[in-house]
């Protein structure tokens, strides 16, 4: 089969199947782990099939895949889709090539600089660096790595033992936090959670006692880790005022901005981070509001020798990189050998839509999260459970149960929802409250979808106050 066929064979099936996920009610097929492993022929063969074969695999895959383009998938902090970032990333598996020097990936290289200069730009950085990353938990990580770095810089040299180490996070921040700790050696317990106040904003004022506290019981803090979009809230940290405590004790101050980073584009909503530009480093996934296909993840550092430091191979990867590419390699600031051209994607959907286009878009998302708010409140089945501050909408079925019976009845209406097949929200939940939290970061989501969703909510919400069993 001649490559040209073999190609328009698997496009024809992509779009097939993109075009569908708007039409078809069902998200998923919701078959179970054990059925799923039982009817799928996924043995690696003694002889090749061919490549005819592999179409047929091709369907089996979009087939058995969750549609996460179509407009009730409000589950993760992503979804959605944007066309020219597809071909983004056709073009970079079809160039296949690694981002560590300018010399194997010339283009790719001016691309990623672009993106990463406009992106420190946007939050007002001046001067600065970074590299694509694997997402805002390497993000966080890399954050957390320069902080080390500047606090202790024989550290990356001589290692270090970080039992008297500790960095600050509020207690809405996201896990990748608890796992850098550990990566980094100064270990979860050393990771101080900050109280937040009723909007789910780490507050300046314990962040201050914490320290104090911390300097007096012998421990050395090194690190300041704000969050602009908390996971489930999404609350957006004082970042001003955190920096200008972090900067008094002289800690680094890094931004977590994975989930609220694309504020920046918008007028309207840029003041959610006001502040920005006094921190050390933040990270900004680009494939969770901005639509990129998953992984497209920036990190940026102020001072860029304190990254270069952290990647730093002591000069023994002689055979990568050349003096010739001193000032040009990415590779040099990034912890990763091999790595995607995760740009390209990112960059032709930039092109395409504009800072304009951008804005607009998340403030379509904030319009129809305003919507879904709106609808919770008016019904008196249903009641928010925390504040809003981006697209994130925190809620549970009431109905006309009691309290007690509330985290129930939301544990199964999530299950049931999963089963039903035409929405995927994620269940979480705030103090003790079990809730259900929908995220709007989906450009096929509308009103209309939303109000069936609605619907969906209560529909079975009732059902299981009168004990029927799901349809
Ligand atoms: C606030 C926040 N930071 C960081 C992350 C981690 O991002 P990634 O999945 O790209 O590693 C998430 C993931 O949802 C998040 O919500």
């Amino acid at each position: 089969m001649e490559v040209e066929r073999f190609l328009d064979e698997v496009l024809s099936r992509v779009t097939a199947f993109l075009e569908s996920s708007q039409l078809e009610s069902k998200i998923r097929t919701g078959q179970s782990h054990d059925s799923l492993s039982r009817t799928s022929d996924l043995k690696l063969p003694m002889e090749g099939r061919g490549l005819e074969a592999a179409l047929d695999d091709i369907e089996s895959v979009l087939r058995d895949s969750v549609r996460t383009t179509a407009p009730g998938f409000m589950n993760p902090l992503w979804g959605g889709l944007s066309i020219s970032s597809i071909a983004g990333e056709v073009v970079a598996a079809a160039t296949n090539t690694a981002m560590y020097t300018y010399e194997i990936a010339p283009i790719a290289t001016l691309i990623e600089s672009t993106i990463l200069s406009r992106m420190a730009e946007l939050a007002d950085f001046g001067t600065s660096q970074g590299t694509l990353t694997t997402g805002g938990s390497n993000g966080n990580m890399l954050g957390m790595l320069c902080a080390r770095q500047a606090k202790l810089p024989l550290s990356s040299q001589t290692g270090f033992d970080g039992s008297k180490m500790v960095a600050f996070v509020s207690e809405e921040s996201h896990y990748s936090f608890n796992i850098a700790s550990n990566v980094i050696g100064i270990g979860q317990s050393n990771l101080i959670k900050v109280r937040c106040n009723e909007h789910g904003q780490m507050r300046p004022d314990s962040l201050e006692d914490e320290i104090q506290r911390a300097v007096r019981n012998g421990f050395t803090p090194f690190a300041v880790l704000a969050t602009s979009g908390t996971t489930v809230k999404g609350s957006f940290d004082p970042l001003r005022e955190l920096a200008s405590i972090a900067h008094k004790h002289d800690l680094w101050m890094h931004v977590d901005a994975a989930w609220g980073g694309s504020c920046l584009f918008s007028s309207r909503y840029r003041s959610l981070m006001d502040g920005i530009e006094l921190a050390d480093s933040f990270c900004w996934d680009a494939h969770k509001m901005m639509g990129i296909p998953l992984i497209c993840s920036a990190f940026i550092v102020k001072d860029a020798e304190v990254l270069r430091t952290v990647c730093s191979n002591g000069n023994t990867a002689h055979y990568l990189y050349l003096e010739t590419g001193e000032d040009v390699d990415l590779g040099r600031y990034s912890l990763q050998c091999g790595r995607r051209n995760d740009a390209l994607k990112l960059w032709l959907a930039w092109r395409e839509i504009g800072d304009a286009g951008w804005a607009s878009m998340l403030e379509r998302f904030m319009e129809l999260a305003d919507y879904l708010e709106k609808q919770v409140d008016e019904h008196d089945a249903l009641e928010m459970v925390s504040d809003r501050m981006w697209t994130n909408v925190c809620f549970r079925y009431t109905g006309s149960s009691e309290q007690g019976e509330l985290n129930r009845i939301n544990t199964e209406l999530r299950q049931r929802l999963i089963q039903d097949g035409r929405f995927m929200v994620s269940r979480s939940h705030v103090d003790e409250k079990i809730i259900l939290r929908s995220v709007i970061a989906n450009r096929n989501i509308t009103e209309e979808s939303l109000d069936s969703f609605i619907d969906c909510v209560v529909a079975l919400g009732k059902d299981i106050e009168r004990g029927l069993p799901q349809e």
